[in-house]
């Protein structure tokens, strides 16, 4: 198609040159076709690039790469807020007692519960209701020994075939870094957790074995539901709703992923605080420094002539400079 352009301009070229007898090869013709030529050639290879690995390609349609999740106002995302740590306290419950069950949270020591959602007390109690193996004693026997604060929270499973064994296949997936590790964090836990619908659509095709949840990719879920309103007991009095649940879970499950927020924040604003500062005085500075730079005024005392010396002069300004000289 380009190329039938160019060839056609060429030959009308050509003949209105033969035409009104003038020479093919006038600078002005010879350099507008190349002109053309070119611009023709680049569009064309870009147009061919792009025909050729411009385009995208998705494995699945946007349906099948599940719905996207509702953008919801999480008020610990904000930039001068902090997780609601009585929200982590209550979220840290639901994942022991709802989740815990299957899912593992390999990342996090108890330790780490301490001041954030619970006294030194309540963690050592809770290391204590597990046991774990100890270093090899003298004859090489490894005993077991209750849990202490620098142990991490034991997984439910003792590996991941029996993870899947007891979930008709499907591992279910360490949480630790799981906001971190899916598309839409927060938001896409969060109506995971609230978005079974009571019986799938009419049409979607359900696999047996699985729960539909139009959030899941494929829509397909091995997990099924597993909030239900007043599951557990909240000892602060918050009501437990299905939604109040998955927010308190998936904000711990935020500060599991990232447990150094509300640090990083704080940091944050001392970085801006301390930066703009000195960044406000180095702007004071440069301009105390050039100030004596700026405000000079420079004179210009031309050259003595002839002309300058002679009082008949048509230029008085340089003559007052010259006499002024000679004084
Ligand atoms: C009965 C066992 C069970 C319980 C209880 C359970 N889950 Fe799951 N969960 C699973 C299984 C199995 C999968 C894997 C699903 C799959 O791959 O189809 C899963 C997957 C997930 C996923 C990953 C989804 C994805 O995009 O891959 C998240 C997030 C999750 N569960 C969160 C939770 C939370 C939060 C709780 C507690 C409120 C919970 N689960 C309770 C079994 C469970």
């Amino acid at each position: 198609m380009g190329a039938k352009c160019i060839l056609v301009a060429l030959a009308k070229d050509f003949s209105g040159n033969l035409q009104s007898g003038k020479a093919i090869t006038s600078d002005h013709n010879v350099g507008e076709v190349a002109g053309s030529a070119a611009t023709v050639a680049a569009i064309g290879s870009i147009a061919w690039y792009y025909h050729l690995y411009g385009r995208s390609v998705h494995a699945m349609t946007p349906a099948e790469e599940g719905l996207h999740p509702t953008n919801y106002p999480w008020e610990h995302v904000k930039f001068t807020k902090t997780f609601d740590h009585q929200t982590l306290r209550r979220g840290f419950q639901v994942y022991r007692e709802v989740c815990a069950s299957c899912h593992s949270l390999q990342r996090i020591p108890y330790r780490t519960l301490v001041g954030t959602m619970m006294t030194v007390d309540e963690a050592k109690a809770l290391a204590e209701e597990n046991e774990y193996d100890t270093e090899p004693n003298n004859e090489g026997e490894i005993e077991k020994r209750p849990g202490k604060l620098s142990d991490y929270i034991p997984s439910p499973y003792k590996n991941d075939e029996a993870a899947r064994a007891a979930n008709n296949g499907a591992l279910p997936p360490d949480l630790s870094l799981m906001v971190k590790a899916r598309h839409g964090g927060c938001d896409y836990i969060f109506s995971l957790l609230t978005g079974y619908p009571e019986e799938p659509p009419a049409g979607a095709v359900v696999m047996s074995g699985l729960n539909f949840n139009p959030y899941f990719p494929g829509t397909g879920i091995a997990m099924a539901r597993v909030l239900y309103d007043g599951l557990v007991d909240y000892e602060d009095g918050t009501p437990a709703t299905t939604s109040q649940m998955a927010k308190d879970v998936v904000e711990f499950l935020n500060w599991a992923a990232e447990p150094e927020m509300d640090e990083r924040k704080k940091m944050g604003w001392k970085v801006m605080a301390i930066g703009l500062t000195l960044f406000g005085l180095s702007v004071w500075v440069k301009r105390y420094k050039w100030s004596t730079i700026k405000t000079r005024k420079l004179v210009y005392n031309p050259p003595m002539s002839k002309a300058d010396l002679n009082p008949s002069s048509p230029r008085p300004e340089v003559r007052m400079e010259s006499t002024k000289r000679q004084s």
